[in-house]
């Protein structure tokens, strides 16, 4: 299929594409299976290329762009799920350009629920710098800055530490960045929401309760996007409406790593991992 091609809209058993830099998207992943368990999904992982975060925008928008093409042409997908901020907020208006008929779902930080739960008004925000340096997140931002406090924290190797899943590491930069958000609690002034704006984060939640306490509220948006996702297929007529479900996973490097966190992570069983090159077309 090429750019722009339109989608039969006859055909529901096509799976839904869900992708990220690596393994955080498994965190959107299972709430999207949990809300569609009769949807087929193929997951792809970046994972040669990851973490995003530290990259500059340029480099994520020719991977996602190029992501995108493989699992339209390669796999058949009905929807794309871009279950990465990251590449959210650096080329979700691409792909969706480019794919005009294809219902494309992204993830951002979820600062409206934060706003809305907060009773302090002060509010934690984590995410990699790309989407904290983005347009979209600085006009998110902006519309609702004057409604709260947003202390708002780039996490520089969170989402590789966690990819390679090194612990001691982990420890010492949750530290570190949420000893520098502000003080955390239920009390007047403090911090009483935390915002997880990358989706390898809630693999993490207790190793951020650390340092948080439990008063704080943490906020991610696995579910409000696979309910996104189910609306659009419902609006679409192309919600599967029997089956088992099943999950096919890809990853462009050696697919061991991939294959462990899914096994750690992801509730239910799915197919073993295997390789899948995306080459850019392009120069990164
Ligand atoms: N999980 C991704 C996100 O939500 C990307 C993290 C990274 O690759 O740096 O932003």
């Amino acid at each position: 299929m090429s750019a722009g091609a339109a989608v039969n809209s006859s055909d529901a058993d096509r799976p839904i594409g869900v992708f990220d830099s690596g393994v955080g998207g498994l965190s959107v992943l299972n709430a999207l299976r949990a809300e569609l368990p009769h949807e087929r999904f193929v997951y792809f992982a970046d994972t040669a290329h990851a973490p995003y975060g530290e990259r500059g925008d340029a480099f994520v928008a020719k991977r996602t762009t190029a992501i995108a093409r493989h699992l339209i042409d390669a796999h058949g997908i009905k929807a794309l799920v871009v279950a990465c901020n990251t590449a959210t907020a650096a080329a979700i208006h691409q792909v969706r350009a480019a794919y005009p008929t294809l219902p494309v779902i992204g993830v951002e930080p979820a600062l409206k629920p934060a706003v809305a739960l907060s009773k302090t008004g002060h509010i934690a925000v984590i995410a990699t710098r790309v989407t904290l340096e983005s347009r979209k997140f600085e006009a998110l931002h902006g519309s609702l800055a004057a409604q709260a406090h947003f202390h708002i924290v780039p996490c520089d190797g969170l989402a590789g530490a966690i990819e390679r899943a090194e612990s001691d590491r982990i420890a010492a930069l949750c530290e570190k960045y949420l000893g520098a958000a502000g003080a955390f609690g239920d009390q007047p002034g403090q911090i009483d929401t935390l915002v997880l704006g990358c989706t390898h984060y809630p693999f993490i939640t207790g190793e951020l309760r650390r340092w948080t306490g439990h008063a704080v509220r943490f906020i991610d948006t696995g579910a409000p996007v696979a309910q996104q996702t189910r609306r659009l297929l419902l609006n679409d007529g192309q919600l599967q409406a029997g089956g088992t479900g099943g999950v096919l996973m890809l990853s462009s490097a050696e697919p061991g790593a991939l294959d462990a966190a899914a096994a750690r992570w992801l509730d239910g069983s799915v197919d073993r991992a295997i390789g899948a090159r995306v080459a850019d077309t392009t120069a990164a």
